[in-house]
C-alpha cells in the first residue's frame, strides 16, 4: 500500500518594517486615545512600511529568503509560491509573480489568493493539497499585507487597528503523521457589506468621484464584524478539535488571527486553553491581515517542538474564516 504524502512545514520566515506607529502617534492624527485602543483591541503599536516605492512584495522577499536560508535551499528549488494578500503591489501581475522575479525563483509558478484575514489559512490549505498530490516538492505559502496603503488615517474606526507585515512557510512532503492534518474553511459573501473596499475594482473603477469620496480605503462596521468573528473563529476551532478527538490538554498552541485581543480570548476560552498556550503579538504589530498567523509562527518558532498540536484560526473580510490543525514537524536548533 502506498503511504499517504503529508504536507509538512519545514521552515518559517517573517518580516516587519522598522517604522512604528504608536497609539500616541494616532492620538495626534484622529480623536482617539491610548487607553481606548488598548482596552478595546489590545494594540499598542503597529509597523508601517514607509519607504517610497516599496510594496507588499518587498516585505515578502526577505521573509522567503529567510526561510530558504534556514532550510538551506536556493530560490530556484521552489516549485510554487502563493501569496495571501488584499494589498497586492498591483491588480496584475500577481504579487507572487513579482516576488519570484525578485528572489530568482525561476522554476516556480505562483499566484495571489484573496481571502483577507483568512488569506494565509486558505493559501496553506491549497499549498498542502499541491504537496499531497505528489506533484510538487517545495511550495512556499505567504501571508502579507501593506494595510497602510488602504487605511484611511482620518477614520478612527479603522486606522487604529491595522499594520504592515509579511510571513511565509515552506511546505515539503513528509510521510510521518506530521504536518497539515485537517482543516475547516468557510466563506460567506453575504458578509461583504460589513468589511470591504468600495472602489478600485470592476464594480467601481477609480474615478475623481471615488477618490473624493475616500472610497479606496478599507471600510468596516466593527461591531457587526466583531460578533461574527467571535462566533466564527470559535465555532470552527471547536469543530476541528471535536472531529479529531482533541481536547484543550492535547493542544500545545493556538495561533489566532490577531484582530482583537477580545476575539482571541473568546476563542481560547471556547477551546479550553489558558493564555500561556496562545500566541499573541497584537500589542506590537496590530492586525496585519494575512500576515498575522505566519508572523506568530515566525516569532514562536524556537519554542515549537516536533509533534506539537497547533491550531491556526482566523476570521476576516468576505466573510472568510477557518481553522487548520498542524502537527509541528521539527525542533529548532537554538
Ligand atoms: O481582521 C478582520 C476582521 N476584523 C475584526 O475582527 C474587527 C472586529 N471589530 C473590532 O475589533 C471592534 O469592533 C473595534 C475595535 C473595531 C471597535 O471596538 P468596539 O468596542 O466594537 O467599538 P464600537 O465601534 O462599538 O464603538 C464604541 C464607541 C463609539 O462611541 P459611542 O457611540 O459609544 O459614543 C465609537 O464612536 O467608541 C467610539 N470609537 C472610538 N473612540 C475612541 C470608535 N473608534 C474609536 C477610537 N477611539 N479609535
Amino acid at each position: 500500500m502506498q503511504t499517504k504524502i503529508q504536507a509538512v512545514i519545514t521552515a518559517v520566515g517573517g518580516y516587519v518594517p522598522e517604522d512604528k506607529l504608536t497609539n500616541f502617534d494616532l492620538e495626534k492624527m484622529v480623536d482617539t486615545n491610548d487607553e481606548w485602543i488598548r482596552t478595546r483591541t489590545g494594540i499598542a503599536e503597529r509597523r508601517i512600511q514607509k519607504e517610497e516605492g516599496k510594496a507588499t512584495s518587498d516585505m515578502v522577499v526577505p521573509a522567503v529568503l529567510e526561510l530558504c536560508t534556514k532550510r538551506g535551499i536556493r530560490p530556484e528549488e521552489i516549485d510554487c509560491l502563493i501569496v495571501g494578500t488584499v494589498t497586492p503591489d498591483m491588480v496584475f501581475p500577481s504579487t507572487a509573480n513579482l516576488v519570484c522575479a525578485k528572489i530568482g525563483a525561476t522554476q516556480a509558478w505562483g499566484y495571489d489568493l484573496s481571502a483577507a484575514c483568512s488569506g494565509f489559512l486558505f493559501a496553506l490549505a491549497q499549498g498542502a493539497a499541491l504537496i499531497e498530490s505528489g506533484r510538487y516538492k517545495k511550495v512556499v505559502v505567504c501571508g502579507a499585507d501593506k494595510m497602510s496603503s488602504i487605511v484611511d488615517y482620518q477614520d478612527r474606526a479603522t486606522c487604529i487597528i491595522f499594520g504592515d507585515g509579511a510571513g511565509a512557510v515552506l511546505l515539503e512532503p513528509g510521510t510521518e503523521e506530521l504536518g497539515i492534518r485537517d482543516s475547516i474553511l468557510r466563506s460567506d459573501g453575504t458578509g461583504a457589506s460589513y468589511l470591504h473596499m468600495k472602489a478600485g475594482g470592476s464594480l467601481r473603477p477609480a474615478s475623481q468621484e471615488t477618490v473624493a469620496n475616500r472610497e479606496h480605503y478599507a471600510y468596516q462596521e466593527g461591531q457587526a464584524v466583531f460578533k461574527f468573528a467571535v462566533k466564527g473563529m470559535a465555532d470552527v476551532s471547536a469543530e476541528l478539535m471535536e472531529r479529531n478527538q482533541l481536547t484543550g490538554a492535547d493542544i500545545a498552541w493556538l495561533v489566532p488571527h490577531q484582530a482583537n485581543l477580545r476575539i482571541i480570548d473568546a476563542t481560547a476560552s471556547r477551546m479550553g486553553l489558558t493564555t500561556e498556550k496562545v500566541m499573541i503579538n497584537i500589542e506590537r504589530y496590530g492586525n496585519t491581515t494575512a500576515a498575522t498567523i505566519p508572523l506568530c509562527l515566525w516569532e514562536w518558532e524556537s519554542k515549537l517542538k516536533k509533534g506539537d498540536n497547533i491550531i491556526l484560526a482566523a476570521f476576516g473580510g468576505g466573510f472568510t474564516w477557518g481553522a487548520i490543525w498542524v502537527k509541528w514537524a521539527y525542533d529548532t536548533k537554538q
